[in-house]
C-alpha cells in the first residue's frame, strides 16, 4: 500500500507557468505553448488549479466555462511519480466545485481515443462516455468525447 502524500491545492501565480509548461511536457505529445497556457490565463485565471506536494508543483488542471454554461475541461496533468495518489482526483473535484459555484451543471472534456487509462479515470469521476469526434487532434486521432452532470 501507498502512503497518501499531502497535496495542497491552490491558484496559479504567473511564476507557476513555467512548472505548469515542464509537466505538459511530460504528459503529452502534443503540449500547450506557453503562449496558449499564457492566453488561457489571461482570459481565464481562476480556471487554473495547481496542486503542490514536497514544496513543488506536481500537477493541475484548466477548466473554463463555454457559452456561460457548460464547464469545459481543457487539460489536467500529474507528474509521472506523483500518479495514482488521488492528486488527479483532488484537483478534478476541486474545479468541477468551482465550476459548480458558478451555476453550471454540465462538464465536458475531450480524451485521446487511444488514452484509455484517463478514461477510465474519468468513469471513477463519474463522467460518461458521449461519442466521438474523428480527427479531432492535429495527428488525425480521434476524441472520445465524455460528460459529467453535476447531481443537485
Ligand atoms: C490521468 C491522470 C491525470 C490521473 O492522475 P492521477 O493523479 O494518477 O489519478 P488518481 O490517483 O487521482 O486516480 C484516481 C483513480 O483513477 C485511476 N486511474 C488513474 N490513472 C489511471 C490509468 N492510467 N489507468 C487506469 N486507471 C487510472 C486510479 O487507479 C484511481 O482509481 P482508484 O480510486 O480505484 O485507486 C494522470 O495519469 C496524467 O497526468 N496522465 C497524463 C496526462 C493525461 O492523460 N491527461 C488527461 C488527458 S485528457
Amino acid at each position: 500500500m501507498v502512503a497518501q502524500r499531502s497535496i495542497r491545492i491552490r491558484d496559479l501565480n504567473p511564476i507557476d507557468m513555467q512548472a505548469i509548461l515542464s509537466i505538459e511536457y511530460k504528459c503529452f505529445k502534443d503540449p500547450y505553448p506557453l503562449s496558449l497556457l499564457n492566453h488561457l490565463y489571461t482570459m481565464h485565471p481562476d480556471g487554473f488549479l495547481l496542486a503542490e506536494a514536497d514544496g513543488k508543483v506536481v500537477g493541475y488542471v484548466i477548466g473554463v466555462i463555454r457559452w456561460e454554461m457548460m464547464g469545459h475541461i481543457l487539460a489536467i496533468g500529474v507528474d509521472p511519480p506523483y500518479r495514482k495518489q488521488n492528486v488527479g482526483s483532488t484537483l478534478m473535484e476541486q474545479i468541477i466545485g468551482r465550476l459548480r459555484a458558478k451555476g453550471v451543471k454540465l462538464v465536458r472534456l475531450e480524451v485521446r481515443k487511444s488514452n484509455v487509462g484517463a478514461q477510465r479515470f474519468y468513469l471513477k469521476l463519474g463522467f460518461r462516455q458521449r461519442g466521438e469526434i474523428p480527427y479531432y487532434y492535429e495527428d488525425g486521432e480521434a476524441a472520445v468525447v465524455m460528460d459529467y452532470e453535476a447531481k443537485d
